[in-house]
């Protein structure tokens, strides 16, 4: 009888060839959009890490005699294996790749803990986007492909089973005539028989402990015995078993006593005519090909798989529009990803989109973008363009297409199969005001006033399955809530939507908006801070935004204290920097929180209207840890919870302390993080004095020096002759990167930009302007949205002063005015090598006191302090405090001024007030948690 099935499987396979040849691009959106991502996003930016399980080949979390890739091919054969196409058409269940193994593990015929584990492993990735069925699929794909194997063409599609399938599959025991009639009810003749064992027996082996009479325990390295004599994706198996010598312990050996020989049974089925094939490596891998497709594209006839997986040659991602208080502008931001496989990033100079407004107009002026990142598959690699801009809510967006210009001039069009890529304002999450609380996920949506229809928040959580028959799921089921949205504020042409629901746990957790036909689905929970924002009726009086930005998910940093259309500033007046030490703590950075879980869980405590750093250490005495979050709320413990580590923008933490406005106090899910001095060892924290370091500006690298905070240009780069960015970006790296331009400037943390003149428009901001701590040094200042650090080379600090600069730099052309033209000083700050500075006995009334240490829990002189990190010489600290007993300068740039010294400050060793003064480099302004310090003699 021929089996139904198999004229499918023809079909598809014919489709399979057409496709790979044919390369149709498919059109975003697209069901297979997530599986894609996750299937050539292996490693780098935006990766989804799915390859990393089974790179190298040799892989495994388990140890030594475990092998993961070989674990994910075996469970995709266990998986099909009880497939039974005689009832494809008879509504009884089909089987097939289902996931149904999930449900299987404890039948008897799935021995061994790969299983489990890989199943494991796959629940974190499923979602309502990607089934277990497909991850199936794609860890045959990827395991192959890891090994060194073919490329296994994959489709998108399955569809999980809720229950177990039945008993088949071929165990090695059964005997030929088994096998035969086994393979036979999966859709596979003998031929297909022989060449799917084949191709699933080169990767892994067999564990004495799951299979006695196979292997005897004792025999083998681990008691695991490779099936042939590597751990590859090769012919060996098919080699060594035509021609010796032959290791396989299902071929040869006890298994053959107990008619458990079933790769010898199987081989010669057909008199080794297969096996023989097989030796010539390229055959081999056609027949693998071939077979292991078929084999993964076995699912029940109701099952209609996409085409061959292809990765798009330009892809949105993390696209997202919000709604900005006032309601005149939404905030457009995400990455377009670019396939640079066979065109590589060099040979791009830009990429830009081209949009079309909500009102169908094209709109002359194209969306700038910038690097962001790479990744890499096992045979592709990317580069990921990011973007934020601004646009006005009346004209707005509707869809883009996507720009490449070429280094030699030619354009790329990417215009979606003709369509371009949608995108939809009618409804959006407005992630800034969204929030996860103690568990209660808060969702607002701003809701085009246009649209009429009830607006709907699905929340979809990863529920564990109960334990209870046959056997508990290793993979969680999907549970989806619908909820109505309140309606509150209209802002501008939008209706402003929330509503909240309670969620067992961030991870996994997926939540969108929806109205009638619109929607903003598929955000991840894990992405919210603790606390919600506000979205104001009316405009801020100020906006500082980025022209471009390369991160779009931050945490937001603006207050939600009011409602009120008086917005909060939440940037620092002055440059405040992070408290290195705190009594017996000392700073460790920016903690994330843990997951599902606090990062600190130990004790509590809440003061949101007076918390300080002291304040929490003092309740926190007797823990190692503790961290203040969100400005008021402190937090103690032993230990840091799984999943607290350090944010990757330093700047984060970026709320000032209620009780104290010269520190910070964390931000929403962000710590300000302090752990016992006694158990911190952390060396890149420790500087060669032994002064724990603080954030600040970078006064001096290489031969450049700190020239201000810089705006960007009008409609021009601030500096746009060259640009690195980087996530390990400090000030040491883009001023090398930059030299031989004149001048080297950080903008938002990780990009660096070079000129040799500064574009139009640019200009003087203050200082505390740039306060985004650099991705590759969390104690250095690296620029903020559009705004930027700069540094010139050779120069000085006093603007104008042209006899400063050399005269033989001809290349020196339209210097802005510095904003420190006002300062006396006219040397530059020299770095800390240089000699000639002493320790100035006396300055004006008052006389060296000595080099001390801050107080326990506050600092040592706290009556006033000014800041100036580009020119503060001992002569200025003297004259801001000016009637007070005592003043010191801290860290370079910070004069404290107090009639005492408070308790704990004590005299430390004179060398340890080592940092040279901004505004004279013969004199020493202290250092990290060091205080050069003088008193009022008369
Ligand atoms: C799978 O492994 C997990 C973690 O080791 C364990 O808790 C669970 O009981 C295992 N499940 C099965 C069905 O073996
Ligand atoms: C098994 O099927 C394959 C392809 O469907 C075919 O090429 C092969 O000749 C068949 N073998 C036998 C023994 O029928
Ligand atoms: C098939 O190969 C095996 C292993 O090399 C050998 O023992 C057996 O005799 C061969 N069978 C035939 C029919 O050639
Ligand atoms: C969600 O929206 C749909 C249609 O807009 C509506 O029928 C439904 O009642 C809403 N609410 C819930 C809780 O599902
Ligand atoms: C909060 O802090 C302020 C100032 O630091 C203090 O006066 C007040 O007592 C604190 N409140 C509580 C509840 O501890
Ligand atoms: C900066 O100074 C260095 C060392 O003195 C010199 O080699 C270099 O040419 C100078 N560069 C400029 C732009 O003045």
């Amino acid at each position: 009888m021929k089996p139904p099935y198999s004229t499918i499987l023809t079909v598809l396979t014919w489709i399979a060839v057409f496709s790979s040849d044919g390369a149709a691009q498919p059109t975003w959106p697209s069901s297979i959009d997530e599986l894609e991502d996750v299937m050539f996003l292996g490693s780098g930016y935006r990766s989804r890490g799915f390859h990393s399980f089974v790179t190298p080949c040799s892989a495994s979390p388990d140890g030594p005699g475990r092998q993961t890739a070989a674990e994910w091919l075996r469970a995709g054969f266990h998986d099909m294996a009880t497939t039974d196409i005689y009832y494809a058409n008879k509504g009884i269940v089909h089987g097939g790749i289902d996931a149904s193994l999930a449900f299987e593990l404890n039948d008897g015929e799935d021995i061994g803990a790969g299983f489990n584990s890989t199943l494991l492993v796959y629940a974190n990735f499923f979602n309502s986007r990607l089934p277990v069925a497909d991850l199936i699929a794609l860890g045959v794909y990827a395991s192959v492909r890891a090994c060194s194997g073919p490329v296994i063409p994959m489709r998108g599609g399955r569809i999980d089973a809720t229950a177990a399938g039945p008993l088949g599959v071929p165990q090695p025991q059964n005997g030929i005539g088994q096998f035969t009639n086994q393979f036979a009810r999966m859709g596979f003749n003998v031929t297909d028989m022989i060449a799917m064992t084949a191709c699933g027996h080169t990767l892994g082996g067999v564990h004495a402990e799951d299979f006695t009479n196979i292997v005897a325990p004792g025999t083998a390295p681990n008691d695991f015995q490779l099936f042939d004599d590597t751990l590859e994706f090769d012919n060996n198996i098919a080699t060594r078993y035509i021609n010796g010598p032959d290791t396989d312990a299902l071929s040869i050996g006890i298994s053959t006593a107990s008619g458990r020989n079933s790769d010898f049974q199987v081989f010669s089925a057909d008199n080794n005519a297969t096996l023989q094939a097989m030796t010539v490596p390229a055959v081999f891998n056609s027949m693998c090909i071939s077979i292991l497709q078929r084999m993964i594209e076995t699912v029940p006839p109701t099952v209609t798989l996409s085409a061959v997986i292809e990765p798009y040659e330009v892809k949105p991602a993390g696209l997202q529009l919000t709604l900005l208080s006032g309601g005149t502008q939404l905030t457009f931001s995400g990455d377009i990803r670019v396939r640079t496989t066979v065109r590589s990033a060099a040979q791009i100079s830009s990429v830009q989109l081209l949009y079309t407004d909500r009102n169908g107009a094209s709109v002359s002026t194209p969306i700038d973008t910038v690097v962001a990142g790479t990744a890499s598959g096992f045979d592709d690699s990317f580069s990921f363009y990011s973007f934020s801009v601004d646009l006005p809510v009346t004209t707005s967006i509707s869809s883009f297409t996507v720009l490449i210009t070429g280094t030699d001039g030619t354009t790329e069009t990417y215009d979606n199969n003709g369509g371009g890529f949608p995108i939809s304002d009618s409804v959006i999450v407005q992630t800034p005001q969204s929030c996860v609380n103690n568990g209660d996920l808060t969702v607002v949506a701003a809701v085009r006033s246009s649209v009429t229809t009830p607006v709907n928040m699905t929340v979809t959580e990863k529920v564990p399955r109960k334990a209870g028959s046959p056997t508990p799921s290793p993979v969680p089921s999907l549970v989806s809530t619908t909820l109505d949205m309140v309606q509150g504020d209209t802002i501008g042409p939008y209706n402003i939507y929330s509503a909240s629901y309670s969620i067992a746990s961030v991870a996994g957790t997926k939540y969108g908006v929806a109205s009638g036909s619109f929607s903003d689905t598929f955000k991840d929970a894990s992405d919210l801070g603790t606390t919600c924002g506000s979205l104001n009726v009316s405009e801020p009086s100020s906006t500082s935004s980025s022209i471009v930005s390369t991160s779009s998910t931050s945490v937001s940093s603006s207050p939600i204290v009011s409602t009120s259309s008086t917005p909060v500033s939440s940037s620092p007046i002055v440059p405040i920097s992070s408290t290195p030490t705190i009594g017996a703590y000392s700073f460790q950075g920016c903690y994330t929180e843990a997951d599902s879980t606090r990062a600190l869980t130990g004790a509590s405590f809440f003061n949101y209207t007076g918390m300080t750093l002291e304040q929490c250490a003092t309740e926190c005495v007797g823990f190692s840890y503790w961290g203040v979050e969100y400005g008021g709320e402190c937090y103690c413990g032993n230990s840091l919870n799984t999943g607290s580590v350090l944010a990757t923008n330093q700047g984060d933490c970026s709320f000032v302390c209620p009780g104290n406005s010269y520190e910070y106090c964390g931000a929403g899910n962000r710590l300000e993080m302090y752990l016992l001095s006694s158990l911190a060892s952390s060396p890149s924290s420790i500087s060669s004095t032994g002064t724990t370091q603080t954030l600040h500006i970078v006064p001096s690298a290489g031969l450049y020096n700190y020239y201000g905070c810089y705006t960007e240009g009008d409609g021009d780069r601030a500096l746009g002759a060259a640009f690195y960015p980087s996530d390990t970006n400090t000030i040491e790296d883009c001023v090398a990167a930059c030299s031989p331009y004149l001048y080297a400037g950080a903008e938002y943390g990780r990009e660096c930009w070079c000129g040799n003149s500064f574009g139009a428009g640019s200009a003087p901001a203050p200082d505390s302007d740039c306060s985004m701590v650099c991705t590759g040094n969390q104690y250095e200042y690296c620029g903020a949205g559009n705004r930027l650090s700069v540094y010139i080379m050779n120069g000085t600090f006093a603007g104008g002063s042209a006899g400063s600069i050399p005269a033989s730099s001809s290349q020196i052309s339209s210097i802005p005015s510095s904003p420190g033209s006002s300062s006396t000083a006219t040397s530059a700050t020299a770095a800390a090598t240089q000699t000639g500075a002493t320790i100035k006995p006396s300055i004006g009334k008052y006389a060296y006191y000595g080099c001390q240490t801050e107080a326990t829990n506050i600092r040592a002189l706290n009556e006033a302090s000014y800041y100036n990190y580009t020119s503060m010489t001992l002569e200025m600290c003297a004259s801001d405090c000016g009637g007070y007993a005592y003043w010191g300068v801290e860290y370079g740039g910070e004069c404290y001024c107090g009639n005492s010294l408070n308790a704990g400050s004590t005299n430390a060793t004179e060398s340890d007030c080592s940092f040279l003064c901004p505004g004279d480099d013969l004199e020493y302004c202290g250092a990290g948690n060091r205080l050069s310090t003088y008193y009022l003699t008369e």
